[in-house]
């Protein structure tokens, strides 16, 4: 992205990532909009990661390079109501399609709110006339129509991360009417995918009483607003350079010369029930039963890094499946080998594209994802000379643009187990021509492209 734009960028997230920290995240939000906040500069503006007894009266602020962060710590009881409490066992299950797992609460709706009202007021003292700001994902919906109460003008973006849920779905939350409001006080919002735009836009015309304008505008809730697709990438240059490095130096150095002649499918999730773990097991299960000849030959490495421990369904999770690995090792396993390589930790970056590239099938079947960027980073990752084979669920946003994968439904076990052997017997040809296909995909849509497509529409605004 060009420097020297005029208007400074004002990026406001749950999460943040100073340049340090990327090496132990698995991709996602913070690592893109890092990219995004360095190539760009401005203000990055978000949570502290710290609990603290009070809320101190002004952010911290701190310089990296192009960057100023401005942090603010949370109370135990924010954090439980915004982040444990509403945004992770509200909006995250139902984004996700998971009514089953949704936990409805007055108290931590109103703790959500009082975070989103809480980094409004934050924020806006260190606002200037130019700026463009631009707010991330379903923690901060809030948060525009916040700053829009405190006289705020400025052209004000926000981008959902996750998916968009269908209306059906979306009226079982208490509030929707409000979160609907809330997201209609931008000017610009993003989607990952036609999808989710699609379910946003029939929640606008019925169940709000908005229109479509054309060219992307929409009116509802008093306001004019554009609404559009932008599908967020990786950053592809790094994970090419890093993959052409990774045979000779880390983990995939240390795997390749393990003893050991089996072929490896790798996983790499937040241990997350949307991600599909436990479904992935079965099928890999399946696999084993349905295809008797690879068993000793193949290994199944699931990486599923920590996280929102203090999460009842996460830990839940958690459970399963370290129940489900130990059924499946128990019941293949031999003195020499093990089916399923199960490693509930985080690991570098760097290590983690040695990995995608010295595995033979990336194995990601999410039961909803709003992108995924591991399967961008596994293709990316790979040989040229000899790429891997992508499988990747009909449920992830990546998979609208990554058609040249093995697509598969991840409730559908069989047809899992049916993709692994395909993947494994496919002939070299074969794999570099879909491979060549998703690689082009993942080379034109970048972090970088991304961020500068929706900075462009951004910066037209106000669009009446
Ligand atoms: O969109 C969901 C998301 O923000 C991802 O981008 C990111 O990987 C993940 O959630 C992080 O979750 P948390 O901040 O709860 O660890």
């Amino acid at each position: 992205m060009e420097r020297g734009v005029l208007r400074r960028l004002v990026v406001a997230s749950n999460r943040l990532t100073v340049a340090t920290d990327t090496r132990a995240r698995a991709g996602g939000l913070a690592v893109a909009l890092l990219e995004v906040m360095q190539s760009h500069g401005g203000l990055w503006f978000g949570w502290s990661g710290k609990i603290t007894a009070k809320t101190p009266a002004k952010p911290t602020r701190t310089r990296s390079g192009a960057i100023t962060y401005a942090t603010v710590d949370l109370s135990r009881k924010n954090y439980a109501e915004y982040y444990n409490g509403f945004a992770n066992r509200s909006l995250w299950p139902l984004f996700h399609y998971r009514l089953d797992l949704t936990a409805f609460n007055k108290q931590n709706y109103s703790g959500y709110l009082q975070v989103n009202t809480l980094f409004a007021s934050k924020l806006r003292p260190l606002l200037e006339p130019d700026d463009l700001i631009w707010i991330h994902d379903y923690h901060l919906i809030p948060m525009g129509e916040e700053l829009r109460k405190t006289g705020i003008k400025q052209p004000m973006g926000f981008f959902l991360h996750t998916p968009f849920p269908p209306m059906e779905i979306l009226t079982a939350l208490p509030s929707h009417h409000a979160l609907v409001r809330a997201i209609c006080a931008y000017d610009l919002v993003g989607f990952q995918t036609e999808n989710d735009l699609r379910a946003f836009l029939d929640y606008v015309v019925h169940e709000a009483d908005g229109g479509m304008m054309g060219d992307h505008l929409v009116h509802a809730f008093g306001r004019t607003l554009k609404v559009e697709v932008f599908p967020i990438g990786i950053d592809t240059e790094y994970i090419v350079k890093t993959g052409l490095m990774a045979p000779r130096s880390g983990l995939a150095k240390r795997l390749m010369t393990f003893p050991g002649d089996y072929d490896r499918i790798i996983g790499v999730d937040r241990l997350d029930y949307s991600k599909g773990l436990v479904e992935r097991f079965h099928s890999f299960e399946r696999f084993l039963e349905n295809y008797p000849a690879y068993r000793g030959r193949v290994m199944l490495m699931q990486i599923a890094s920590p996280s929102r421990s203090e999460v009842p369904e996460y830990r839940d999770i958690c459970r399963v499946l370290e129940a489900k690995a130990g059924h499946i090792n128990g019941r293949f396993a031999e003195f020499d080998w093990v089916p399923i390589n199960y490693l509930n930790k985080s690991f570098t970056r760097h290590n983690l594209i040695g990995l995608y590239r010295a595995s033979r099938i990336g194995l990601v079947t999410p039961l909803r994802d709003g992108m995924n960027l591991v399967a961008k980073e596994y293709v990316a990752a790979q040989n040229h000379h000899d790429p891997g084979v992508l499988v990747l669920s009909r449920f992830a946003g990546a998979a609208r643009e990554l058609d040249a994968a093995l697509i598969v439904n991840p409730y559908d076990f069989d047809a899992v187990a049916d993709a692994i052997a395909s993947g494994l017997e496919m002939s070299l040809e074969e794999r570099r021509e879909r491979w060549t296909a998703m690689m082009e995909t993942v080379r034109n849509n970048t972090f970088q492209s991304w961020g500068k497509s929706f900075l462009k529409v951004l910066k037209k605004a106000p669009y009446e």
